[in-house]
């Protein structure tokens, strides 16, 4: 059937494809793991999965999630103002503001709308004259919160500051100094560029500036700092930023689930006002009991951080060893760019070929020119594992 908007939609795709951006989504036959089959390829080493304490098929994480749906069943059934808090998510948000060294948390089936969550509604608070600060390469459930927040708050604002440049940060905050609050927004770990904030300068300066500090470590916890607490644990910032928000979908077990944690009173503010959690279930027992477990294994010891860490040295040193150009620093994420999108996606098609799953991003996920594959490590891997993928590259 071809209706107007039907048409539309075809056109739409075939422009998709015309410029080399239409995605074709992998079938994966076996589970997440550091490696897994794809149909019609065969088994993979996995470079592109954000599983990267390899928890997401680790038998203590499955077992606790089977283990809560036999004691709470399959869902919540509602929301949580409507239908209650079931005692599993008073112990994962426990943990989670014990891990985050907050006062509390609260949960969202998702960070992104966790974000959506805590950004839109500290926009709102006040009546107006707020501003939100954020760095230009930010997470896009960031970017879509902060524009939410405008449209809920006509009288609020926006501010967008290059990529980490304190100084424009600094004129920011500056040029804002009148308004009643101001809020700065920044990943902890940039997921494109695999660098991290500069916490300690970014809190410094909200200090300075009397303004609200909201970061998203979504890719730094389990990661980043001696024992895998994020950002704020490689900075000493244990116990000292406003507002943390992040994923149960990456380090933290795989799975999905987000949080926002911080002091009581802007949690109970969460509870109260954030649509995410008003208007939407509440996160699942499975998914709780998986990244309740994770926590766990987390905080037991360094045994896993430690892992990845030697991993991501390893590949890192590997790569370097064979031409690519690569990046330091504590996250687990290594770009190589590349230049053109179309010798991204052609790059990671071979290694595809050579049985390495590893992703190509080009415009407009990343700007022009600076297309990449983005080589992503777990604790998962063995040495096995990396030499395989070396060898790929070797080859490409
Ligand atoms: C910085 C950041 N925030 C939020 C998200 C979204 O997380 P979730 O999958 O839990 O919605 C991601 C996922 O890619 C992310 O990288």
């Amino acid at each position: 059937m071809s209706t107007a908007w039907t048409d539309r939609i075809r056109a739409d795709l075939d422009l998709l494809r015309e410029q080399g951006q239409f995605k074709t989504l992998r079938n994966l036959l076996k589970p997440m793991g550091p490696e897994s089959e794809i149909e019609g390829v065969g088994r993979v080493v996995v470079l592109c999965s954000n599983d990267y304490l390899g928890l997401a098929s680790h038998p203590e994480v499955v077992a606790t999630a089977h283990a809560a749906v036999t004691q709470w069943g399959a869902g919540t059934g509602s929301v949580r103002f409507i239908c209650g808090t079931f005692d599993y998510h008073r112990q994962i948000e426990s943990a989670l503001a014990e891990l985050s060294a907050t006062d509390a948390a609260t949960t969202y089936v998702s960070c992104w709308n966790a974000n959506e969550a805590v950004i839109p509604t500290l926009m709102a608070i006040g009546g107006g004259d707020v501003v939100a600060i954020s760095d230009e390469l930010n997470h896009a459930s960031i970017i879509d919160a902060v524009r939410l927040g405008r449209q809920i708050n006509k009288q609020s604002e926006s501010r967008i500051y290059k990529h980490s440049d304190m100084d424009e940060l600094e004129k920011a905050l500056r040029a804002s100094a009148g308004k009643k609050l101001r809020i700065v927004i920044t990943d902890g770990v940039f997921s494109m560029e695999g660098d991290i904030a500069h916490l300690d300068r970014i809190h410094a300066l909200c200090r300075e500036h009397d303004a609200l500090l909201i970061v998203d470590d979504s890719h730094g916890v389990g990661v980043v700092g001696k024992t895998g607490r994020g950002v704020i644990e490689h900075y000493g910032l244990l116990g000292k930023i406003d507002v943390l928000t992040g994923t149960l979908g990456k380090a933290l077990g795989g799975a999905a689930g987000g949080y926002v944690a911080a002091e009581r009173g802007l949690i109970e503010l969460m509870v109260q006002r954030s649509r995410p959690q008003l208007f939407s279930n509440a996160l699942p027992p499975a998914t709780a009991g998986g990244a309740m477990k994770a926590i766990e294994i987390l905080r037991r010891d360094t045994t896993r951080v430690d892992k990845l860490r030697a991993n991501v040295e390893y590949i890192r040193g590997g790569l370097a060893k064979l031409g690519f150009e690569t990046v330091t620093g504590p996250s687990a994420i290594t770009p190589i760019i590349l230049g053109a999108t179309a010798r991204a996606i052609a790059a990671s098609k071979r290694l595809l070929e050579l049985g390495v799953f590893v992703i190509g991003f080009g415009y407009p996920v990343v700007p022009e020119g600076k297309a990449r594959l983005r080589v992503q490590i777990s604790a998962g891997h063995e040495r096995e594992h990396l030499d395989r993928a070396l060898d790929a590259f070797r080859k490409l």
